[in-house]
């Protein structure tokens, strides 16, 4: 097997459509996933189904850094620079601590609240992150699925009319933005804070070099440029209701030892709400950006 008149060809993966639309559960051991045997497949699979599923594979950080380094950049360090000048670290070696437990990670739990809306990762940045690794380490008894949307998809359903004029537009994203709605009874001095980072627009509509547009929807997304604030709120709003509905949208429900995976340019997610005092807690390897977000022309 794999080898036709001296060619060798990859081994078939085996794999599961979770939903029509969005998410394909992908069937491989520990094994060959450390391996990166299978890595051309998953990542293609990613950029076509949005999310990718493997149960099963129980990763510590070590396997985590090394699944994320069969399929791109992994990130190292930081991609931004806090209010006060401190770099907020992606953590350990590039192994981030999803949790809203400050002991764990007095860094970013302060901000993690927000993962509670519908969110790109890395909005505030020119090229956003291609893609988010998550392995749980502790679940709660309730709540706490991560849900993603299709933003491709979504995109793909709308008028063709009605696409040739979002291609036109931009929209800024803000901090406060994706925060505030999460944290309606937040201090003066959280908003100032939130308010303090750097804000950055982008194109609503992404042309993607594989030929593919999609929305580039978050819940940053604060207003469209040059729109009338009403009409951009209205705009927003909608796209966000279209976007997120059932047909586009996969579910997950984590049980230990899973590996989700999730193509940060096409997609957008979200956890449901949990208990706070469950000690919820993924470990989440970025793997840096590939294409800025570029209009269609
Ligand atoms: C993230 C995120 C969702 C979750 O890590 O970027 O949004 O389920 N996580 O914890
Ligand atoms: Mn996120």
């Amino acid at each position: 097997m794999g080898q036709t008149g001296g060619i060798s060809e990859p081994e078939a993966l085996e794999t599961v459509a979770l939903t029509p639309r969005i998410g394909s559960q992908v069937m491989v051991d520990k094994e060959a996933l450390l391996s990166g045997r299978h890595a051309a497949q998953i990542r293609a699979l990613l950029i076509q189904r949005g999310a990718v599923v493997v149960r099963g594979v129980a990763l510590d950080d070590e396997d985590l850094r090394t699944v994320a380094r069969t399929l791109g950049d992994l990130r190292i360090g930081s991609a931004r620079r806090g209010a006060d000048g401190a770099i907020l670290s992606e953590g350990d070696g590039g192994v981030l601590r999803v949790t809203l437990d400050e002991r764990r990670n007095p860094e970013y739990a302060r901000f993690l609240f927000g993962n509670q809306l519908w969110h790109m990762d890395g909005t505030y940045e020119e090229v956003p992150p291609f893609a988010t690794l998550l392995a749980p380490v502790r679940l709660s008894q309730r709540g706490g699925d991560t849900l993603f949307a299709n933003t491709a998809a979504a995109f793909a359903d709308l008028p063709e009319e009605e696409q040739r004029g979002l291609e036109k537009l931009r929209v800024v994203h803000t901090m406060q933005a994706a925060l505030f709605p999460a944290k309606r009874d937040c201090t003066v001095e959280e908003f100032a804070l939130w308010s303090s980072y750097p804000q950055r627009s982008h194109p609503l509509v992404w042309q993607h070099r594989s030929g593919v547009r999609s929305l580039v929807l978050s819940t940053s997304g604060a207003y469209v440029e040059g729109m009338e604030p009403a009409e951009s709120h209205d705009l927003l709003q909608r796209l966000m209701i279209h976007a997120t509905q059932d047909r586009y949208v996969y579910r997950h429900k984590w049980q230990p030892g899973d590996l989700a995976i999730w193509d940060n340019t096409a997609t957008m997610h979200r956890v449901e709400p949990f208990d706070r005092d469950s000690g919820r807690e993924l470990h989440r390897c970025t793997l840096n950006g590939e294409e800025p977000v570029t209009a269609p022309i």
